[in-house]
């Protein structure tokens, strides 16, 4: 079967871990590839290992420079895939919210996809094309402990690209929610807790490019440990909070005196 290949995509997060590799693995399937994070230097030395792969440093919290980059780079020719993959975790309890903390992780998860959206649909619309893919994470399907600061940006990155796929379909344009499981990044390798099934950033990139040959609505993997996930998330609520009680927080977390 012949490979898919596309002509301008668009990865942000693309520094290091799983945007990284899908970066290493797009590159001899597309004609250019832009890939932008914050850290100019660790993309210029990505991009020096490919050929026709364009670094694009930027904070997607800038709306201008978001829009400034989508701009740049459509008026070389029409962005045909952007994966809007940037993302931070924090791990963190109710007890010790922090509000800025929660913010940060609105602001780079959920907003920064936002501003991504904001220069990107107006093109794809004109054009009846497009296909936009989202990072969201397993994290989003319920509450879950200790992700205070990180599953509610999820939830909202999946509720967002439903809305998307409702509203962009009948206008041509593909959207695709991405949720993996635990993944061998700088993201999670100081993670204090177990992380069934983890795989590693080359495995979940293979996973997603395969999903978005397929222009999948949702690549989630690995594929047992996102099936237990998905139960979790049409569970009655009594037994999830039960569950979630008994297996995963195991009395560590002490009520208040
Ligand atoms: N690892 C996992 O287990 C896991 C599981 C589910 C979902 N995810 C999601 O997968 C995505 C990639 O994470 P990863 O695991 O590959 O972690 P990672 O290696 O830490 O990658 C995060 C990427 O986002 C970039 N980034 C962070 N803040 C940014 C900002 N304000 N503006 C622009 N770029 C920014 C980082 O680059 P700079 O620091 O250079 O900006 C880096 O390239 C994230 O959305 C994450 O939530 C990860």
């Amino acid at each position: 079967m012949e490979e898919t290949s596309w002509g301008t995509v668009w990865i942000t997060g693309a520094s290091s871990g799983i945007g990284a590799a899908l970066a290493g693995l797009m590159a001899g399937r597309s004609d250019r590839l832009a890939i932008s994070a914050r850290s100019g230097a660790a993309l210029g030395e990505i991009a020096a290992a490919a050929p026709g792969m364009l670094a694009c440093p930027l904070d997607v919290t800038d709306r201008g420079a978001v829009a400034a980059c989508v701009a740049a780079l459509e008026a070389d020719g029409p962005i045909d895939l952007a994966v809007l993959n940037a993302g931070t975790w924090a791990l963190m309890e109710s007890a010790d919210l922090d509000a800025s903390a929660l913010r940060r992780g609105m602001e780079v998860n959920y907003l920064g996809v936002v501003n991504a959206l904001e220069a990107l649909l107006p093109h794809m619309l004109a054009r009846g094309a497009g296909h936009i893919a989202i990072t969201a994470s397993v994290a989003g399907y319920r509450g879950l402990p200790k992700s205070v600061a990180y599953g509610p940006t999820k939830a909202a990155l999946i509720n967002l690209a439903e809305t998307l796929r409702c509203e962009l379909a009948p206008r041509g344009i593909t959207v695709t929610v991405i949720c993996p499981g635990f993944v061998d990044t700088p993201m999670t390798r100081d993670n204090p807790f177990p992380m069934p099934s983890i795989v590693s950033a080359q495995d979940a990139a293979r996973e997603i490019l395969r999903g978005l040959e397929r222009k999948a609505w949702k690549i989630a993997f690995p594929r047992g440990f996102a099936r237990v996930m998905a139960l979790l998330r049409v569970m009655p609520d009594a037994l999830y909070f039960h569950a979630i009680r008994r297996f995963v927080m195991k009395g560590e977390i002490k009520p208040s005196k």
